[in-house]
């Protein structure tokens, strides 16, 4: 039996507004916990604008409207998420970060909680290395972004964790109305060992001036069927997690086809991280754009 009443979600940002929103449809209780009070306030904002439109195109009642905005809660603090009985993880791709949260999360649930990382390529087996006393129930749950409407979920063990961690896993993303598919602690996983080379390369290819950004995206989209060009996809992901994926790729399986493309490094050095701050490779300053 799954046993799950409240789940904390660490990391207010796309990724963990888009997990709780969800978790809070789907009827769990959920705390929002972020180190930003200013991520934290456009998270809860979002959350109100998006469950509204939810209602308004009649994918929700005005009731379940309710009880999920009833089970919503934000804190800075991880003092507030005592009572949880899962915590998943969506702060920011750097391994030393998560290392030292989950060396926290381990010393504070000693029990049954499931910790879990929505990372995006950086190795279970070393987030769960940090989590003494409790790697057997350090799992990988790889949310797809924009979380409500990717099935995705994909589930990653590492080499502690449990059967019993990953099954409970399993039956959680298919109460969230996900669809969790397994894959192996490799780095990147198989999504972005094989998603962020295209980016990548969609950047060198820009880089070398095969075709300016918009060309290039539309050729994608209407030559491949992608919903979105892997240039305005990156400004989508933002462009500095897309970078600390590379160096993931770059350092862990140590072929130069992973190297990141200086193009991308640049817009980061530069504060350009995609949608996130308005312009990445795309200017989105003006409403119309
Ligand atoms: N959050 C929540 N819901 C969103 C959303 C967001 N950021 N953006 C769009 N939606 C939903 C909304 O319900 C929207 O409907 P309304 O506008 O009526 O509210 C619906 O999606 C359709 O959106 P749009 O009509 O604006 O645009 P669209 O039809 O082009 O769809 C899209 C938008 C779903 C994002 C689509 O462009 C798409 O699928 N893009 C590719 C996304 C993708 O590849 N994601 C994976 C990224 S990689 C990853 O996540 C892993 C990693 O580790 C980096
Ligand atoms: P984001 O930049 O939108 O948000 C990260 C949030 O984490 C920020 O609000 C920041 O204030 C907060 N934060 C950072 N360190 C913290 C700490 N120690 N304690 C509490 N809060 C902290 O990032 P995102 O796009 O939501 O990505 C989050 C995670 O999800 C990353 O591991 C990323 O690789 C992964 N992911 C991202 C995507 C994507 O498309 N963006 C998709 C799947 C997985």
């Amino acid at each position: 039996m799954l046993n799950v009443k409240t789940i904390a979600v660490i990391g207010a940002g796309q990724m963990g507004g888009g997990i709780a929103q969800v978790a809070a449809v789907s009827g769990f209780k959920v705390v929002v916990v972020d180190a930003s009070a200013g991520a934290l306030g456009r998270c809860q904002e979002n959350h109100g604008k998006r469950l509204a439109r939810e209602v308004e195109k009649g994918k929700l009642k005005q009731a379940e409207f309710e009880a999920a905005v009833s089970h919503l809660n934000y804190s800075g603090t991880l003092d507030d998420i005592k009572g949880a009985d899962v915590i998943v993880e969506a702060i920011v791709e750097e391994a030393p970060v998560k290392r030292e949260l989950f060396g926290r999360l381990a010393k504070m649930f000693t029990g049954s909680q499931i910790l879990a990382s929505n990372t995006s390529s950086i190795s279970i087996t070393e987030i769960a290395a940090a989590a003494h006393g409790a790697s057997d129930r350090v799992v990988g749950m790889h949310f797809f972004n924009p979380v409500p409407v990717m099935k995705l979920v994909e589930v990653i063990k590492g080499l502690q964790t449990s059967d019993a961690t990953v099954h409970r896993v399993i039956e959680l993303a298919k109460a969230m109305g996900k669809t969790p598919i397994p894959a192996n602690d490799r780095p990147g996983f198989v999504s972005n060992r094989v998603l962020m080379p295209l980016i990548n390369e969609a950047f060198y290819a820009w880089m070398e001036g095969v075709a300016e950004p918009a060309n290039l995206d539309e050729i994608m989209k209407l030559g491949c069927n992608f919903p979105m060009g892997p240039l305005r996809l990156a400004d989508f992901i933002g462009l500095d997690t897309c970078l600390h994926i590379m160096h993931v790729l770059h350092r862990d399986l140590g072929d130069p086809k992973f190297r990141p493309c200086p193009l991308i490094r640049q817009l980061v050095a530069a504060g350009r991280l995609g949608d996130k701050t308005g312009r990445g490779v795309f200017d989105y300053s003006h409403p119309a754009k």
